[in-house]
């Protein structure tokens, strides 16, 4: 199983009511264990045969059954923006028949209407129902509108009779969800994704260091609504106290060098560069291996060095990436960002005004103007880094379409 796959993908699991419910404690178990977030959604008939309590301490999320319980959100509605792919898992002939029908009567059938991810459908049930009619009907008509299928099984049923409708092994439905996310599609899909965030650090002396207040908040932002449009994404980040985004590899650095190095270590592998990290342009030439004392001193003097330019390096790779940089000015905001852009030789620059209240270093909201090669200006009123992150993907996306086309 490649975990990798699921490794933080928000996965919904809803199991209905059949004797194969008993499997499915199996799959969630897996799918915890492959590291991915687990949401089950179970029906009324379904706790005939299989304990919510059981999910719940397999997933560690609360286990969903009821369409009226209280809670402050739309149940169904954030179902459906949790999920990365949904599993149905037994289906049986009532749920597929609900979906296939639009019928929505309690929380499973109502989220399945809300879902815009893959959905996988496992059917399981006595053969004779699988083969009727109305079923295969419906299963055809779901297919038709993009569900996945998974082919039920032959063998002993637990009705005592022999033929198809068993559940497949956890493998068969666990390589089925690997299969949708790999395809869930996006506007970036089949893309790889390279951004940096944070703060760096350049060292002084083993206690002490240079680095200034970003909290990598806007990379981690960019990096998450990246990996949202589908793509493949990898986050080379300073030090920050962030969880790391769902589904998105972390590399972890220090100082300009390392962050240097890790990037490099991506060299014409990606399509799209986010270069949002506040990297140190200068570090002490010499970091002391012991703790400098101050014992006897009133002043000292540090002697600076310049640290690598980690976006001019990237713009000399072969095949060179879509590159966005950002500018924090507090002057001559945009003029200064253009002349950035030109000089390190980007596809695009977020010039962000980081003197103004509620932009720039630290907080939920930045306030930014997006400047492409082309010159083209678009001034963004004050909003949350991931509304900048999704404006300046929309644009990035763009210049990849453009240059496909050329
Ligand atoms: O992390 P947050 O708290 O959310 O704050 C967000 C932010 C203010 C850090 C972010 O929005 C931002 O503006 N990041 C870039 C800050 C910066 O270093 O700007 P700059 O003008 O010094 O650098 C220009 C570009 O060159 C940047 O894309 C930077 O990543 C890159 N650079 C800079 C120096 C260097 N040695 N290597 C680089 O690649």
């Amino acid at each position: 199983m490649a975990e990798s796959t699921l490794r933080g993908r928000r996965i919904v699991v809803g199991v209905t009511g059949g004797i194969a419910a008993y499997k499915a404690c199996d799959l969630v178990s897996t799918l915890v264990k492959a590291e991915a977030d687990v949401q089950v959604v179970m029906t009324e008939n379904a706790r005939r045969f299989v304990g919510e309590i059981t999910f719940a301490a397999l997933t560690g999320n609360p286990v969903s059954c009821d369409l009226w319980a209280p809670r402050a959100d739309v149940h169904h509605v954030a179902l459906a923006d949790f999920a990365d792919v949904v599993i149905i898992a037994p289906a049986t002939a009532n749920i597929i028949g609900k979906y296939a029908n639009g019928i929505a009567d309690d929380l499973l059938s109502t989220a399945l209407l809300t879902f815009t991810c893959p959905v996988i459908i496992a059917p399981a049930m006595n053969s004779r129902m699988l083969a009727s009619a109305a079923v295969q009907a419906n299963l055809e008509a779901l297919a038709e509108r993009g569900a996945r299928i998974v082919e039920p099984e032959e063998g002993w049923l637990a009705c005592g009779e022999v033929g198809a409708g068993r559940l497949p092994d956890t493998g068969v439905l666990v390589a089925a969800i690997e299969e949708a996310l790999r395809s869930r599609g996006g506007p970036l899909s089949g893309l790889r994704v390279l951004v940096t965030a944070g703060p760096t650090r350049e060292p002084i002396d083993p206690v002490r260091f240079i680095s200034n207040p970003s909290s990598g908040r806007m990379g981690y932002a960019v990096a998450a609504e990246a990996e949202r449009r589908g793509a493949s994404v990898t986050l080379v980040s300073g030090p920050v106290s962030l969880e790391p985004p769902l589904g998105v590899e972390v590399v972890a650095v220090t100082s300009a060098a390392e962050m240097h190095e890790a990037v490099e270590a991506y060299a014409g592998e990606v399509d799209l560069f986010v270069g949002a990290a506040a990297v140190a342009d200068w570090r002490p030439a010499e970091a002391s291996g012991e703790k400098l004392s101050k014992d006897g001193r009133d002043e000292m003097t540090v002697r600076m060095v310049r640290t690598p330019d980690v976006i001019a390096s990237v713009a000399r790779w072969e095949p060179r990436p879509v590159i966005v940089g950002f500018a924090a000015e507090t002057r001559d905001v945009v003029a200064n960002a253009a002349e950035k852009l030109r000089r390190k030789g980007m596809d695009l620059i977020v010039a962000n005004d980081v003197g103004q209240p509620g932009a720039g270093f630290g907080g939920e909201t930045n306030k930014v103007t997006l400047v492409d090669v082309i010159g083209r200006e678009t001034d963004l009123p004050l909003m949350s880094k991931a509304a900048v992150a999704a404006a300046l993907l929309d644009r990035a996306g763009e210049l990849i379409a453009s240059r496909e086309s050329q």
